[in-house]
């Protein structure tokens, strides 16, 4: 394994494996690595000769200050699961001041309206953050292929959006979303929950599965009334938002058009930790 803290000396290794044509795959992380980045790993190994792990607490994606001072940060421990994994691995893990020359700010994004809906509406400027810091890294690492999960769709969606609209010369690989036994989707923030939580965390999955069902054969007003009442019967989660949503666009639908893929999509909180998820629906 190798590691490095500035992009200089990253780039001239970069350079070397695009010399001898091997290909990269680039698996963009905050830290505090489970599970499911390791199965982006995996994935990435599949299909690359190298695969670069960007590890930064990316700040300028944090709308609240208190998530942002309250997120895992767990070098060593991370540093320790990836030397066991590959030796082929090439971890950066900059500071922010090297990886932003210094002037620690979001560029203004546009993503065809993709930015506008969910997270973009809850979470002000996190996809101007999440865009600036992904478009970094693709031009340091110049990776054959990204991967990136299907837990934050809307992510992956607009990482798309972004690498069309910017012409980066790379394909963008969206993997499954990885699950706790009792199906709670894996997540840094989930260190941050109490084993009782975990467990009631159930709901949210088995809330998915049920609204799932139910899509098949009722109306998405109906469903999303379910999914409110789930969360209002119980007293200890609040319900950010659960929408129904087409694919593509992102728009949220109230009702179903043939030929359309439709996922549903939710943020509740529980302890005061923000949980995440989303499920195809047909
Ligand atoms: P982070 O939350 O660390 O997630 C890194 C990548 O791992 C993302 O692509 C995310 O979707 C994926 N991931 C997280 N949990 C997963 C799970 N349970 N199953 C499958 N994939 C999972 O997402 C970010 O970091 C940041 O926004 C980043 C893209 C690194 C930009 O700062």
């Amino acid at each position: 394994m190798e590691v490095f803290e500035t992009k200089q000396p990253l780039t001239v290794r970069i350079n070397e494996l695009k010399d001898k044509s091997l290909n990269i795959g680039l698996v963009p992380t905050m830290g505090a690595l489970h599970q499911g980045h390791l199965s982006l790993i995996s994935s990435a190994f599949e299909e690359n000769d190298y695969v670069v792990v960007s590890i930064f607490v990316n700040p300028t994606q944090f709308n609240n200050a208190e998530d942002l001072e309250k997120y895992p940060r767990t070098l060593e421990r991370d540093l320790a699961l990836l030397e066991d994994f590959s030796d082929k691995i090439i971890v950066f893990a900059p500071s922010a001041d090297d990886i932003y020359d210094s002037n620690i700010q979001s560029e203004n994004q546009k993503f065809d309206g993709l930015e506008n809906e969910m997270e973009g509406a809850n979470r002000p400027g996190h996809f101007d953050g999440v865009g600036t810091i992904v478009g970094k890294l693709f031009e340091i690492v110049q990776p054959n292929r990204a991967y990136f999960g299907e837990k934050d769709f809307q992510q992956l969606q607009i990482i798309r959006k972004m690498v069309e609209k910017k012409k980066f010369d790379l394909t963008i690989i969206g993997c499954p979303i990885y699950r706790e036994e009792n199906g709670l989707a894996m997540s840094s923030r989930n260190e941050r929950l109490s084993q009782k939580a975990k467990n009631d965390a159930t709901l949210i999955y088995q809330t998915l599965l049920q609204a799932k069902d139910f899509f098949d054969h009722k109306e998405i007003p109906f469903v999303k009334e379910y999914v409110e009442n789930q969360f209002a019967n119980h007293p200890d989660f609040v319900l950010e938002y659960f929408e129904i949503a087409d694919e593509d666009s992102l728009q949220p639908a109230n009702k179903k058009e043939i030929g359309k893929k439709y996922r549903g999509f939710i943020v509740a909180h529980i302890e005061n930790v923000r949980l995440i998820d989303n499920m195809a629906f047909n």
